[in-house]
C-alpha cells in the first residue's frame, strides 16, 4: 500500500513536471513569438546584398534598422521593392546590378497603395510647388535671394528635382521631401513628406507634430492653434490611450480613440467615411486668400466635416462653432480683407504705388495685415484657438489697420481714407459715446479698488 502510495506520488510529480514544462514552453514561445512579432523583417536573398554592403561600406545603417521595424520589413517589401526603376526613368542608374532611383515618388508608391496615391493626386497638397507668380515667391525668390527659397519654401512646398548630365540629382533641388516636389518621372508629392522613411508608421503620421512641420509659424499657425485648443491639451493628456498604431479601420474617432488630432478631422475614418488622402475634402472655406472664399461644393464638404465632430459631439456644439467661425470669417472679410483690398487696387490703378510688389511701405503693410495677421484671426477661429483668434488674429489686424494701414493711406490718398473710415464699423474712431466712456472709467474702479 504504502509502495502504491509512493508509485502514485512519483507518477503524480512527474506527470505535474510534465505538464509545467508543457506550460512553460508554450508561454516561452509566446513570449518568443510576440518579441520576434515586432522585429520580424522578411530579407529577400536581392535585398540582403542591399542591406549587406550598405552596412559593410558605412551607407546608413541607421535607415536599415529603421526599415527592420517597419510594417514593409514584415511583408517583405525591402529596398528593392521600391527603388527598382525603370531604365528608362530619368532619374535611373545602375547600381551593383541593379537598376535603381533614389527617389521612390507617389507613382512608385501607387503601384501597391493605388488609392492613397490617387487621392493625394487630386488634393491642393499635390499642387504645392506651384507658387510662381505669387507675393510669397517675389519675397522669397527675389526680394530675399534663391537660397532662401531653396532651404525655406521648397523644403515645405517642394522642388522641382532637377537631374545632373552626370545622373546625380542637382543639390539646389534634392533633398527634399516638401509636399508638392515635382519628380524626375513627372508625379507630384512625396509621401514621405509624411510618411518618414524608412519606418513608414501609420502612427508618426497621425501625431499633430506630423503636420506641424509645415503647418506652424506666422502665416498659418495651425499646429500652434492645436496645441492650445481643449482637442490638443487633451490629446497631449492621453497620447498613450490613443492607438495610434492600429490599422485604418480600427482607428474611429470616438470609439478607438477619444480626442481628435489633425489627421483624425482631415483625413481619417469614422463609422461612415473612409481615410481619405485628400485633406481639402472636409474644408468649406479657404482662409488663405486676402479674403476668404467658400470652396466648390462647401457644403458637402462641410457636410463630411460635420460628421467626424459628431463622433463625439452633440449637433447643436457642432452647429452653432459653425456659426461662430463663419461670423469670425465674414467679420475678417467684411470689415478688414475687402476695404484695404479695394484700396491697393485702387493705388495702384492711379499710380500712387507702383506696379512692383514689396517696393512701397503700405505694400509690407498689408501684407502683414492679411497674409500674417489676417490669417491668425480666421484660422484661430477654425480650430478653436481663442488666443490666436484674439490676441494674435484680430487685435493685431485691428491695430495695424487702425495706426499704420489709414495713417500710410491718407498720406497717399486722404479721400479714399475717408470714404473707408466713413463706414458704420468704423465710427467708433469718432468717438465713443459719454456712456461708454464713462463704463470703461467705472469697470476698472470697481474692479481694482483697495
Ligand atoms: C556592393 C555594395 C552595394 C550593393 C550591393 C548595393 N549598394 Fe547601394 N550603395 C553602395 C555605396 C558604396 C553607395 C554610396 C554611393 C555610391 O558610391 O554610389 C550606395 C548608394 C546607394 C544609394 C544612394 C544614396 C545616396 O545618398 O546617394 C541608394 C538609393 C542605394 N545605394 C540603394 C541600394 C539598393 C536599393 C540596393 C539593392 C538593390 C543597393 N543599394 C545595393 C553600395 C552598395
Ligand atoms: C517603402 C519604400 C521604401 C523601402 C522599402 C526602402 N526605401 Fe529607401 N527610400 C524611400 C524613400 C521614399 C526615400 C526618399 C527619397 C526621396 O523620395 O526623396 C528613400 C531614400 C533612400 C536613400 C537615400 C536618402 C538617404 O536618406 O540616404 C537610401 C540610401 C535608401 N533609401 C536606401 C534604402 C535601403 C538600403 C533600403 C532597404 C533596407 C530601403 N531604402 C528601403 C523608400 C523606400
Ligand atoms: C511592393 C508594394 C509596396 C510598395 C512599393 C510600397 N508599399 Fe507601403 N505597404 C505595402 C504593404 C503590403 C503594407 C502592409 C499592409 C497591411 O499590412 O495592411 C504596406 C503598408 C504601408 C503603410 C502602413 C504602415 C503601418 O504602420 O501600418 C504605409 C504608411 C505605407 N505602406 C506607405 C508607403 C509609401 C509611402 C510607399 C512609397 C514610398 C510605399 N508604402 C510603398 C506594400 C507596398
Ligand atoms: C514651414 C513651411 C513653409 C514655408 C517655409 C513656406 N510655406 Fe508657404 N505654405 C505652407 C503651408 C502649410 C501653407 C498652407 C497654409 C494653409 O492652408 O493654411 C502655405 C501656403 C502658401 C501659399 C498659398 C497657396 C494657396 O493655395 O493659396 C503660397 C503662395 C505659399 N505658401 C508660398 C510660399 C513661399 C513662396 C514661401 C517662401 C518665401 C513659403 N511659402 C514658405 C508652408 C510653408
Ligand atoms: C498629409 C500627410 C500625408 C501624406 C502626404 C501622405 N499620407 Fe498616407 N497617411 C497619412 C495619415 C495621417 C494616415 C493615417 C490615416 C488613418 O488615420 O487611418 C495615412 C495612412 C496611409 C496608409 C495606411 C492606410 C491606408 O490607407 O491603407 C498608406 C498605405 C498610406 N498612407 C500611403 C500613402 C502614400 C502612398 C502617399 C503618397 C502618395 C501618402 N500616404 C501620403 C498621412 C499622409
Ligand atoms: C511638408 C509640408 C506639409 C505637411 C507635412 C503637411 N502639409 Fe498640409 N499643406 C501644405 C501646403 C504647402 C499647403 C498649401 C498647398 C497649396 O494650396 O499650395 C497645405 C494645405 C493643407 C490643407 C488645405 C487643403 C485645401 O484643399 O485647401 C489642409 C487641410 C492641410 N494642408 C492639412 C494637413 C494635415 C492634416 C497634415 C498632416 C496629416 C498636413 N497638412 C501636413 C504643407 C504641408
Ligand atoms: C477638431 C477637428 C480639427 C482638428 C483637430 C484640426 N482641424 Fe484643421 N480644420 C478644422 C476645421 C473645422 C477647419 C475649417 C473648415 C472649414 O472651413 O469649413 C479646419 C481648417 C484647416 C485648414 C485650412 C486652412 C485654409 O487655408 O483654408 C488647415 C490647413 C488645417 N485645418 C490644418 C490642420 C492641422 C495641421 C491640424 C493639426 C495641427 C488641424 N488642422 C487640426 C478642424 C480641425
Ligand atoms: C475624437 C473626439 C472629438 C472630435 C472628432 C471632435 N471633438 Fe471637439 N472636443 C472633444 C472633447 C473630448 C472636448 C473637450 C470637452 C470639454 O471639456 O469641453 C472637445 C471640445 C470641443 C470644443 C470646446 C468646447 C468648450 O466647451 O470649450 C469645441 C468648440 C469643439 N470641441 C468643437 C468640435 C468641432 C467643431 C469638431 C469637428 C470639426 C470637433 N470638436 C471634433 C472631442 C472631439
Amino acid at each position: 500500500m504504502q509502495i502504491n502510495d509512493l508509485n502514485l506520488m512519483k507518477y503524480f510529480i512527474g506527470a505535474l513536471s510534465l505538464i509545467l514544462f508543457i506550460a512553460l514552453t508554450i508561454v516561452g514561445y509566446v513570449e518568443v513569438k510576440a518579441s520576434k512579432y515586432e522585429v520580424r523583417p522578411y530579407i529577400s536573398a536581392n535585398n540582403k546584398k542591399c542591406i549587406d554592403c550598405h552596412i559593410k561600406k558605412g551607407i546608413g545603417e541607421g535607415q536599415v534598422n529603421d526599415w527592420k521595424q517597419s510594417r514593409h520589413a514584415e511583408k517583405g517589401i525591402g529596398c528593392i521593392e521600391c527603388h527598382k526603376a525603370d531604365a528608362k526613368d530619368p532619374d535611373a542608374y545602375k547600381h551593383e546590378g541593379f537598376t535603381i532611383a533614389t527617389i521612390v515618388s507617389p507613382k512608385d508608391c501607387g503601384k501597391c497603395h493605388e488609392d492613397a496615391a490617387k487621392e493625394f493626386q487630386e488634393s491642393h497638397h499635390a499642387q504645392a510647388a506651384k507658387f510662381i507668380g505669387s507675393m510669397d515667391n517675389v519675397l522669397g525668390s527675389i526680394v530675399e535671394g534663391p537660397a532662401a527659397a531653396t532651404s525655406g519654401c521648397r523644403q515645405c512646398h517642394g522642388s522641382e528635382v532637377k537631374v545632373l548630365a552626370n545622373g546625380k540629382l542637382d543639390p539646389d533641388t534634392w533633398p527634399n521631401t516638401g509636399m508638392g516636389r515635382v519628380n524626375p518621372d513627372g508625379s507630384k508629392g512625396s509621401c514621405s513628406a509624411c510618411h518618414a522613411r524608412h519606418s513608414f508608421s501609420i502612427a508618426q503620421a497621425r501625431q499633430p507634430e506630423n503636420c506641424g512641420r509645415c503647418h506652424m509659424g506666422p502665416d498659418h499657425p495651425q499646429i500652434e492653434i492645436y496645441n492650445e485648443s481643449k482637442h490638443g491639451i487633451l490629446y497631449n493628456a492621453n497620447k498613450d490611450k490613443m492607438n495610434l498604431s492600429n490599422p485604418k479601420d480600427k482607428w474611429i474617432a470616438g470609439k478607438d480613440y477619444l480626442y481628435p488630432t489633425c489627421a483624425s478631422c482631415h483625413m481619417s475614418a469614422t463609422e461612415s467615411q473612409p481615410v481619405t488622402h485628400d485633406v481639402g475634402k472636409r474644408i468649406s472655406w479657404t482662409l488663405r486668400p486676402i479674403i476668404s472664399i467658400k470652396l466648390e461644393n462647401w457644403e458637402a464638404r462641410r457636410k463630411s466635416m460635420k460628421d467626424v465632430c459628431q463622433s463625439c459631439h452633440g449637433p447643436e456644439q457642432v452647429e452653432n462653432f459653425y456659426k461662430q467661425y463663419d461670423d469670425a470669417v465674414n467679420l475678417y472679410n467684411k470689415k478688414f480683407g475687402e476695404p484695404t483690398k479695394n484700396a491697393m487696387e485702387k493705388l495702384k490703378a492711379a499710380g500712387k504705388i507702383t506696379p512692383t510688389p514689396f517696393d512701397d511701405k503700405i505694400e509690407w503693410t498689408f501684407y502683414e495685415l492679411w497674409h500674417h495677421e489676417g490669417r491668425r484671426a480666421r484660422m484661430g477661429a477654425s480650430m478653436m484657438g481663442p488666443d490666436f483668434t484674439q490676441w494674435h488674429g484680430f487685435y493685431e489686424v485691428a491695430k495695424h489697420f487702425y495706426t499704420k494701414f489709414i495713417p500710410e493711406l491718407t498720406e497717399l490718398d486722404p479721400k479714399l481714407a475717408q470714404e473707408i473710415m466713413a463706414k458704420e464699423e468704423h465710427k467708433w474712431k469718432k468717438g465713443l459715446s459719454k456712456e461708454d466712456i464713462a463704463k470703461t472709467l467705472e469697470y476698472y474702479k470697481e474692479r481694482y479698488k483697495q
